[in-house]
């Protein structure tokens, strides 16, 4: 299954855990996991009908650790000293961003050819499905675990941490009612502010090509 086949039983779960978590504890925070990942958090954010910054999903801190752990291996340093970015729908439109990347503060681009970056790229678009090739029955568990516990721990701990998520956008980047991953900044009410981040006409490009694919799931559901 890709992620978009999960669609219509993952709408079924999320509908009911909603439901529950509205009649149960009407306070939560609310973090979805589940693919396909921003269509999921728009139907959550409906379902609650919770504001925009209680409900939010997982998707890019995961992407771009990968991406990270990539460059990391290509040029052969701790991954702890890479910053890096990725946009746009958690599945084969994201968009990770080299501009927006850096190793200790160096920019990506200056210390990796073009070639390199567009693999290393390509290799974190498709990284989930790398591992459901890997694992054949399941998809990726530690990767995701370690970036929800991250993501938790910067709203228990209230600590401002900026990371990408799929947020309800309403306006920013030029688009609207849709669900998309943007750099947010996480504290003890959620995902309380959207980054708008300065994007090339291609990258703008782009992510509105996500988020097309975006709503092409929405309008299922
Ligand atoms: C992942 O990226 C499959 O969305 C899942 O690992």
């Amino acid at each position: 299954m890709d992620r978009d086949d999960l669609l219509a039983t993952n709408i079924k779960i999320t509908q009911d855990v909603c439901a529950n978590i509205m009649q149960h504890s009407p306070e939560a925070i609310i973090m979805t996991v589940t693919n396909p990942l921003d269509v999921v958090t728009y139907a959550a954010m409906r379902c609650t009908n919770l504001e925009r910054k209680k409900v939010f999903g997982m998707s890019g801190l995961l992407d771009s650790s990968r991406f990270a752990y990539f460059i990391a291996k290509e040029i052969n340093c701790s991954v702890r000293d890479i910053n890096a970015m990725v946009l746009g729908g958690h599945g084969d439109s994201m968009i990770p961003l080299p501009e927006y990347t850096t190793v200790s503060g160096i920019p990506l681009n200056e210390i990796m050819e073009k070639d390199t970056i567009d693999r290393v790229v390509k290799r974190t678009v498709n990284a989930g499905a790398e591992i459901v090739g890997y694992l054949k029955t399941g998809s990726a568990f530690c990767a995701p675990s370690a970036a929800i516990a991250s993501m938790t721990e910067a709203i228990l701990k209230d600590t401002k941490r900026i990371v990408p998520a799929s947020v309800y956008l309403s306006g920013e980047y030029g688009l609207d009612d849709v669900c998309l991953g943007v750099p947010v900044k996480m504290g003890r009410n959620g995902a309380e502010e959207i980054i708008e981040l300065r994007l090339t006409e291609e990258q703008t490009r782009e992510l509105h090509k996500s988020a097309e694919t975006v709503r092409s799931g929405i309008s299922k559901i």
